[in-house]
């Protein structure tokens, strides 16, 4: 069984994604032993709770500095005993001790083509009104590994949608995650718990 946590900030329409894949046998053999979430108002936290998964906030704002709430952040996840953790909408910078002590254990969804579109101040809607505003044809979505870096681990997933004339950020965001998010992130979590995913030299390897 693939125990997982899964980190959230917002609406958590992508917890949503992994429950409902889980419920359905469409992720095999994973279970979510704990929802964890920055924001008090994360509508994310009330989907888990319905879900009868355990749910905590881990605040910055209830910490005097960003040390001591990346302590508790860490400590909330170890007590999980995770053998992956989700970003799912997550806008934390994920502590660095967290990295090193799962390396290749943390996975996260980006709202894009990874390059194009990602690193720091690229998060939600800003990353489509980047995408508008370049005029690209065609966007998506990607699963990747987290590494140090912002958005610069190995990638496992990803999925291509359309930009059609007329979207806003709104629209695109709305497309990007019913057909791209949604999709990959229940799909890499099924290949991971399959034991089909692996990292060689910065590259992700999976078997048929
Ligand atoms: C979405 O823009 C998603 O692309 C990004 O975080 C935002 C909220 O996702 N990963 P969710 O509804 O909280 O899963």
């Amino acid at each position: 069984m693939l125990r997982i946590v899964v980190c959230v900030s917002g609406g958590g329409t992508n917890l949503q994604a992994i429950i409902d894949g889980i419920a359905q046998r469409t992720i095999a053999n994973t279970q979510i032993v704990r929802v964890i979430s920055n924001n008090k108002k994360a509508y994310a936290l009330e989907r888990a709770k319905k879900a009868g998964i355990e749910a905590v906030c881990v605040s910055p704002r209830d910490y005097e500095t960003r040390e001591r709430f990346n302590e508790a952040f860490v400590q909330e996840i170890d007590q999980a005993v995770p053998d992956l953790i989700v970003l799912a909408g997550f806008l934390v910078v994920i502590p660095p001790q967290l990295i090193r002590r799962y390396e290749n254990r943390i996975i996260n969804i980006h709202p894009s083509l990874i390059p194009s579109f990602c690193g720091t101040g690229y998060y939600g809607l800003k990353v489509h009104e980047a995408a508008l505003a370049r005029g690209v044809r065609i966007t998506g979505a990607t699963v990747h590994f987290v590494d140090e870096g912002t958005d610069t681990g190995p990638i496992i997933m990803q999925q291509a949608v359309a930009v059609l004339e007329g979207d806003t950020p709104e629209t695109l965001q709305k497309r990007v995650m019913e057909e791209a998010e949604w999709v990959i992130l229940p799909k890499s979590l099924n290949l991971i718990a399959n034991g089909r995913v692996t990292v060689a030299d910065g590259q992700v390897r999976i078997a048929e």
